[in-house]
């Protein structure tokens, strides 16, 4: 059976509640999910999951170390995340502060290892965005995010 995973970094706990809506509703559609901080994930574990979703604070337009560390450590393994489902989302603290640049460049890694990814005619194209704490949009837009997420992994990994 297909299964997936979010992994997060979080100081502040805004992008850790992303990542917690996006994981309930992947189990909610069927797709056994597991939800960790990225310091408790080694990136061999990566290989074990059809649907890989990757949530980091914007920092500096960009995502945050640990997160970008855990892309580093896959090159052990390079090729061998092929054609699993992947997704972004992250939290910063402004509006044109770097959050989707932040959602491509995780995006950018996971196209170089060979990951598949949806994008979003209507929700948040690139990923799920919030400005600090998650409030109902974005909360509505994990929601969908994570649907989107475990139907596609289904179809593809089932
Ligand atoms: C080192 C650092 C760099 C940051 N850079 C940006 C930035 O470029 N743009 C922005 O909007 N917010 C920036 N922020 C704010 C965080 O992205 C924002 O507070 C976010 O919601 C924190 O997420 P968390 O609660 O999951 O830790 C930065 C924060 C830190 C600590």
């Amino acid at each position: 059976m297909a299964k997936g995973i979010v992994i997060y970094y979080s100081r502040s706990g805004n992008t850790k509640e992303m990542a917690e809506i996006i994981a309930r509703a992947m189990n909610e559609a069927d797709l056994p999910t597991d939800c960790k901080s990225v310091d408790k994930v080694k990136a061999e574990d990566l290989l074990t999951f059809d649907a890989i979703v990757v949530g980091s604070p914007t920092y500096y337009g960009s995502m945050a170390g640990p997160i970008k560390e855990l892309f580093d450590d896959a090159v052990s393994f390079h090729g061998q995340l092929d054609a699993k489902v992947g997704a972004a989302f992250s939290s910063a603290a402004n509006i044109g502060g770097g959050n989707e640049t932040t959602i491509m460049g995780i995006i950018e890694a996971m196209l170089i290892a060979g990951m598949v990814i949806h994008g979003d005619p209507q929700g948040d194209h690139y990923g799920p965005v919030s400005i600090g704490k998650p409030d109902r949009r974005v909360r509505k837009q994990c929601i969908r995010r994570g649907q989107r997420i475990a139907e596609l992994t289904k179809k593809l990994h089932s």
